[in-house]
């Protein structure tokens, strides 16, 4: 084994990719690799019925493309949903054209490239004052001290929302998203009847405290309009109809998931990463800035966090031959598309100087992800000024969280030499 190799146990080559225990010990690589080789379109029970795994990259980007064979309005999580819970529940991303052009276009605009770089200067103070204030003290919880600050800082000065409040959208995001961890929720979702809160994003009771919240923000934002995306959420009609209450609740909750929860797992893998190979991180460090998008990349790649997402069949249709009934569910493994050979030369190296790296951790398709640019500027930012700031580090075990969807770091010690 080279020192760039990632991940150095791949776990069992017959892991139960669905049970959320599996991921304690990081993504099951040896799982995912078996059926890319073996089975890369194979179907997987699980108590609901099962569904189809989709393991390659190719077939990722077919299946993420191809609206019109597998929708997205029958929900995108392995979750089966009831008629009610899609509508009580739908944001942007349960939608296909043409709606979901109709509600992109409305909140594109605040996420472009070059809107977004606008934000640099922002972040980039955010990330000084925060690291001013932790690194002194040496050694700490890298994840609880300094990942999971900053995306949420910069998301409640996007949607002007008090940055006193940031503490409580963390916890109110840790609570929805990370619903199948102990530490974050009493009501886990695959051990305690979820059952009254079905008609609730992620099926968590905490989501009834962000609709609250939402709901004054929008009282306010009517009443004061502002420069900012809640504002342009309340007041644009994409349909010649506002948003309704429940839709504007909607879209504010997943903003908050999706910016902050995602983003910050993607920094905290990539501290463990750049310790991990120092020849990589010391290459880095000689050409900070011009190394530094290509670096991201490969730390985007190499962390995959949102671990899948789902869509299903609308007519029979096959893959690779292998036929799909309408109606079944097809859940894509973009983390085993990121660690594909046939597009990636030797993918279990870690490169940051990878290119081209066609990595699908953002999706692909109409669904991709809105606040790419965003979360490429959060991570590049972040690591130029660690690293400008931190001689040396060293990295204790992660603890990760349990889920099947998201891959993610809920505490990482953190000793630094700054
Ligand atoms: C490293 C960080 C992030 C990762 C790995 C990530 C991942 C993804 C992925 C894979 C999708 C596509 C879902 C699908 O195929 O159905 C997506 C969509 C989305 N993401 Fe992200 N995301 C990240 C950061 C962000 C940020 C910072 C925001 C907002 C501030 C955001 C907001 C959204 C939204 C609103 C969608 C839905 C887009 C649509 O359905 O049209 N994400 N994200």
């Amino acid at each position: 084994m080279t020192k760039n190799v990632l991940h150095e146990s791949l776990g069992d080559p017959y892991a139960d990719i669905t049970s959320h225990d599996t991921y304690l010990s990081g993504f099951p690589h040896a799982a995912f690799m078996r059926l890319r080789q073996e089975a890369p379109v194979s179907w997987v029970d699980d108590p609901e019925g099962g569904f189809w795994a989709i393991t390659k990259h190719a077939d990722v980007i077919e299946v993420s493309r191809d609206y019109n064979r597998f929708t997205a309005s029958r929900g995108i999580r392995i979750e089966e949903m009831e008629e009610d819970e899609l509508v009580a529940r739908r944001t942007l991303m349960e939608l296909d054209p043409p709606e979901h052009t109709r509600l992109r276009r409305l909140v594109q605009p605040g996420f472009t490239p070059k809107v977004v770089a606008t934000y640099e200067n922002a972040f980039r103070q955010l990330t000084r004052v925060v690291l001013d204030q932790v690194l002194v003290e040496g050694e700490f919880d890298f994840v609880t001290e300094i990942a999971r600050d900053l995306p949420i800082r910069m998301l409640c000065r996007l949607l002007g929302i008090p940055e006193s409040d940031a503490d409580q959208m963390v916890a109110w995001g840790d609570q929805m998203i990370s619903n199948a961890d102990p530490e974050y929720t009493p009501v886990i979702i695959d051990k305690v009847d979820t059952e009254e809160y079905r008609l609730l994003p992620f099926r968590a009771p905490a989501a009834l405290d962000v609709f609250r919240y939402a709901e004054e923000i929008a009282l306010e934002r009517r009443r004061n309009p502002q420069d900012d995306i809640v504002t342009t959420l309340l007041t644009a009609e994409p349909d010649g109809e506002p948003l309704t209450d429940l839709e504007f609740k909607n879209f504010f909750t997943l903003m908050m998931v999706a910016g902050n929860e995602t983003t910050r797992h993607t920094i905290s893998h990539g501290l463990t990463y750049l310790h991990d190979h120092p020849d990589q991180l010391e290459a880095w460090r000689a050409d900070l800035t011009g190394g530094s998008e290509d670096a991201t990349e490969e730390i985007l790649r190499a962390s995959g966090v949102t671990m899948h997402f789902r869509r299903t069949v609308v007519e029979d249709t096959e893959i690779r031959g292998v036929p799909m009934a309408a109606g079944d569910k097809v859940v894509m493994w973009y983390t085993s598309a990121n660690y594909d050979d046939d597009v990636f030369d030797e993918p279990f190296v870690f490169d940051l100087t990878r290119k081209p790296n066609p990595h699908v951790t953002f999706g692909t398709g109409r669904h991709v992800c809105l606040g790419a640019s965003l979360a490429r500027l959060e991570v590049r930012v972040f690591f130029e000024e660690f690293l400008n700031r931190v001689q040396a580090f060293e990295v204790g075990e992660p603890d990760r969280l349990r889920s099947n969807f998201i891959s993610g770091i809920k505490h990482l010690p953190v000793k630094v030499n700054a």
